[in-house]
């Protein structure tokens, strides 16, 4: 992707590919929307995709694959054990990151679980940049707890910090001395932070955590799943980064982790995940576990043809014109809207464009979940499906008081390589409706709340009948139109 600039003076992001399958779309009227959402329990997760115009419920597992992606899935070798897919997956990472081994997992998620089963234990300490919603559940299954060490920039939805997924150092330094090292099960470092707007942390901080790990003796596990807009940023951003390669970032990145894993429905665009290290003892202290809960050691859990698709998905990543189409889209998105004065998160990050909720609907209380509500009105405004990122992501104190989140975000993902500008001018143009029409917008409550990850599939409803007044409004204000 290239910055190009139009003849009338305008900038826009140009996608450097073309399109050759496509997927027709629906756009159903706004009082079938209203009945969708309803059915839907007022969670977008719940929604059917036939109802969704554009979905930017998440980049996971639903980026655009290249040509060469698709071709290497025809070309697998289906063996339970010891198949050349694996190998050849295996090599690329090693060829990447430098790593000597690898242990495949059906997602990210599944990476976590084997994390915190085979190093965490009653008591243990794991501090972090920023949490991720199923880092920390298996991390306190397993009777640890997370502390986060991110800088006070990155706690700001507006800023011009570059980096606002660094780690604060003193912060990190302080957690280890309050709980003591052997307390610390490890350090983690989460790439382009998810809860807090896909925002980065750059190269610089990262060699930082790693002194300090030197010191005290610790690990260093990297999420990777968001690593491909992270590198993007530390290229651009990181002003001594800037005359490196992608691949030559890459491998500073990697030879400062103890421990690397990774949802591979993000990072590598298939569907999967693993864990890579160099150090043979952290790879037999994990290794028994994939078996049991994953799948054979050779593939996981993962279909041999996502496994091709991934080797082809990573080395593709590499490619700064193939990485760079996210985070340019991101960037027209955020700075469309935050000249328009509607808030959302500043800068621009990867992942997608985050509304500020509680910036954009302050009178709805946080116990009434102002970003799910947001969500909701968004769907019913423009069939646009988001995903919440405030406290309904949160898990319910001991004691059942809410845990109310530093941020009230909503999230619209811009899948890779999915959406067209003028889709993403569509959501804008809803976007700015909506602000307009912002007092409308009211609280929900649960009317079904499971115990844990409640966000996935929690019930809720309006706590008046706001949502009817936003679609007479809708009508009012755009007549027909769908
Ligand atoms: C930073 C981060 N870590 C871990 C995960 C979990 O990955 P998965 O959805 O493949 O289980 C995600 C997914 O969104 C993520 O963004």
């Amino acid at each position: 992707m290239s910055s190009a600039k139009m003849f009338t003076g305008e900038e826009i992001p140009l996608e450097m590919h073309k399109v050759r399958i496509v997927q027709k779309l629906r756009l159903v009227p706004i009082e079938d929307r209203l009945k969708a959402i309803a059915q839907a329990g007022n969670n977008t997760f719940l929604l059917q995709s036939r109802d969704v115009f554009l979905d930017m419920l998440t980049d996971s597992g639903v980026n655009a694959m290249s040509d060469h992606q698709l071709a290497s899935m025809i070309t697998v070798d289906d063996a339970y054990a010891g198949s050349a897919t694996f190998t050849r997956l295996s090599d690329k990472l090693t060829e990447i990151f430098g790593t000597k081994y690898f242990l495949p997992a059906h997602q990210g998620r599944a990476c976590e679980h084997i994390l915190a089963k085979t190093y965490v234990t009653a008591g243990s300490v794991v501090p972090m940049n920023f949490h991720f919603t199923t880092t920390k559940v298996h991390i306190t299954l397993c009777g640890g707890s997370v502390e986060e060490v991110i800088i006070e920039e990155g706690l700001k939805s507006k800023s011009t910090c570059p980096f606002k997924g660094d780690t604060d150092i003193a912060k990190l330094r302080a957690v280890i001395e309050k709980h003591g090292p052997q307390k610390i099960a490890f350090v983690r470092l989460e790439s382009g932070t998810n809860l807090v707007g896909g925002q980065p942390f750059c190269l610089q901080n990262m060699k930082e955590v790693r002194k300090v790990c030197d010191e005290y003796r610790l690990m260093l596990v990297l999420d990777a799943s968001l690593l491909q807009d992270n590198l993007y940023f530390i290229k651009t951003r990181e002003a001594r980064c800037k005359n490196k390669t992608i691949r030559e970032i890459t491998r500073e990145i990697a030879d400062l982790c103890d421990i690397i894993y990774f949802s591979a429905r993000k990072l590598g665009a298939a569907r999967g995940g693993g864990i890579i290290t160099n150090s043979e003892k952290a790879y037999r202290a994990m290794r028994d576990l994939v078996p049991l809960y994953e799948g054979f050691l050779t593939y996981g859990g993962m279909s041999v043809r996502e496994m091709e698709a991934m080797a082809v998905g990573l080395e593709e990543t590499m490619d700064e014109e193939i990485i760079n189409q996210g985070p340019q889209f991101i960037e027209y998105m955020v700075n469309k809207l935050d000249r328009k004065g509607i808030p959302v998160v500043t800068p621009a990050g990867g992942l997608g464009c985050h509304l500020d909720a509680k910036a954009f609907i302050p009178h709805v209380p946080q116990v009434e979940y102002p970003a799910g509500a947001l969500a909701a009105a968004m769907y019913i405004a423009g069939a646009v499906r988001g995903m919440e990122r405030g406290t309904l992501s949160e898990e319910r104190n001991p004691d059942g008081s809410e845990h109310l989140s530093e941020f009230e975000l909503l999230r619209l993902a811009l899948p890779r390589r999915v959406f067209t500008l003028s889709q993403v001018k569509y959501a804008i143009d809803r976007i700015t409706w909506l602000y307009e029409n912002r007092a409308l917008i009211g609280g929900l409550k649960f009317i079904e709340e499971p115990a844990v990850l409640r966000f996935f599939m929690g019930r809720l409803a309006p706590v008046s009948e706001w949502q009817t007044k936003l679609a007479a409004k809708f009508r009012t204000d755009l007549g027909n139109s769908l």
